[in-house]
């Protein structure tokens, strides 16, 4: 156990780890440190200079971000000198930035624009001509660079070296020409490189699939974890409802959980948000023909009283409540429930990074829950049944012959084939218009509470189950 010291920061006591950076103590107590270099996954860089603090005792300003605490240490972050020095530093950051931000996608949660008007700063002195640089620069599959709005704190070329290893960016010339770039014959192709995006903290890398479509301060967002993979990485989830628009996700950005995923997503989940809105399945059908929802619930309880053989079989993805209550539903009915879901499983897609070759949000649940994924249960099960009830598992996607002369009935949130040919289909909600808990790879749990605002036709499997009559 690492040992707590007492210092003293604008003339109020705190505690920290001696030997921590000061910024990591600072940060910790929400005390409002300008920074653009420091980041905790890469550690000091020392490059911008924004996070000088005044130290009692040292004859000039120090930055934050190389300094350890020590005992009885006393701290200013702001006052008139410390002030005037930070002033000083944003003033020379600012020299040649395009000031664009009435037309740049970070406006809004950009740091630049947050210190510059917390600085009251407002008065340009430099009467200079600005330096140009390139605005457009496509740096690879999803991340646009804008040479001119960036600051060089070289977080961005950092991730490249000390995360994924790919090292793909660089800085290049000198002095205040220097800029950001690829090296030749280099895209920022790596299967994490969006990470880049949140990590600038100004406008200077841009995601394409974002850029230029939503000003930040209309989307509303929640904490969630992304269902691409069985690592459950942990994501704000930006959405905004609009009139006479469904609530729609605009973006996944990273949620730093040291236990899960430490600070970053890959590229795939994070562009895995399209999923929750494109290829609704949104009416519900009896004999692919649509049918009020009422009408659908009837004619499944119907169904349910006269077939006595019935295969339930549940996706991965379901939460452990949903599984819960499929299970339940499935004692009174005397049906069997199968897990039984390979088709999630991708060898291609791991690495030794985040990404897991299981594509489900919660096979460790089936566990918790007591349901078989066995493959001989479930085709026995499946040779037997006269009534299958399939709740968004695409095992049958491809090889609907299966469900020959059985009477089918799906839950699906996206249109699947099986829909078509289920004698009754039931939309139900998304990954992330529900809340439930889920089990990850490691072992850990972890809860969603959706604040998606619902106006499609598509409930909660555990409600739509709690509303159907399903007694014999
Ligand atoms: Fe920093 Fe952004 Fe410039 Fe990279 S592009 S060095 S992250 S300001
Ligand atoms: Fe400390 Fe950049 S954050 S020098």
């Amino acid at each position: 156990m690492s040992e707590l010291v007492k210092l003293t920061i604008n003339d109020k006591e705190y505690e920290a780890e001696k030997g921590s950076l000061l910024i990591d103590a600072l940060l910790k107590e929400e005390i409002t440190i300008p920074h653009f270099c420091y980041h905790p996954a890469f550690g000091t860089d020392g490059n911008c200079r924004m996070c000088m603090v005044e130290i009692e005792g040292q004859k000039r300003p120090q930055i934050s971000c190389d300094t350890p605490v020590k005992p009885d240490m006393v701290i200013y972050t702001k006052g008139e000198k410390i002030d005037a020095v930070q002033r000083d530093i944003l003033e020379l950051q600012l020299v040649n930035h395009p000031l664009d931000c009435p037309t740049c996608d970070q406006a809004g949660e950009c740091k630049l624009q947050d210190f510059y008007m917390d600085s009251g700063f407002y008065v340009n002195r430099v009467n200079v001509q600005k330096n140009h640089a390139l605005k457009k620069v496509d740096l690879g599959a999803n991340v646009m660079l804008d040479q001119e709005r960036c600051v060089l704190c070289t977080r961005c070329v950092r991730f490249t070296t000390q995360f994924t290893g790919t090292g793909e960016l660089g800085v290049v010339s000198r002095a205040d020409h220097s800029v950001i770039d690829t090296f030749p014959g280099l895209k920022l192709h790596n299967p994490y490189a969006m990470n880049v995006v949140d990590l600038c903290p100004v406008g200077a890398l841009t995601s394409k699939d974002f850029r230029f479509k939503h000003r930040v301060w209309f989307l509303e967002s929640f904490d969630a974890i992304c269902n691409g993979c069985s690592r459950g990485c942990n994501i704000k989830v930006d959405h905004r409802k609009e009139k006479y628009v469904d609530d729609t996700i605009h973006r996944y950005r990273p949620l730093e959980n040291q236990e899960v995923n430490g600070y970053f997503i890959c590229d795939e989940g994070r562009l895995s948000h399209k999923n929750e809105t494109q290829n609704r399945f949104e009416q519900s059908l009896i004999s692919n023909v649509e049918t009020p929802l009422e009408d659908t619930k009837d004619a499944l309880s119907q169904l349910i009283k006269e077939e006595n053989n019935t295969l339930i079989l549940i996706s991965p993805n379901l939460s452990l409540e949903e599984m819960e209550i499929v299970k339940k539903t499935a004692m009174k009915m005397n049906a069997t429930v199968s897990g039984y879901a390979p088709q999630y499983i991708d060898e291609s897609f791991g690495d030794d990074i985040l990404k897991q070759n299981d594509r489900s949000a919660n096979r460790a649940g089936y566990e918790k829950v007591s349901i078989s994924e066995d493959e001989k249960e479930f085709q026995n099960a499946l040779n037997k049944a006269s009534l299958v009830v399939i709740f968004e598992n695409s095992y049958f996607d491809n090889q609907l012959d299966l469900l020959e002369n059985k009477k089918v009935v799906s839950f699906f949130s996206q249109n699947s084939p099986v829909c078509e040919k289920s004698d009754i289909a039931i939309p139900v909600a998304s990954f992330l218009e529900k809340s439930g808990t889920y089990i990850n790879c490691t072992g850990v749990t972890q809860k969603v509470e959706s604040q998606m605002k619902k106006d499609k036709q598509s409930e909660e499997i555990t409600s739509l189950l709690e509303s159907i009559n399903v007694n014999y």
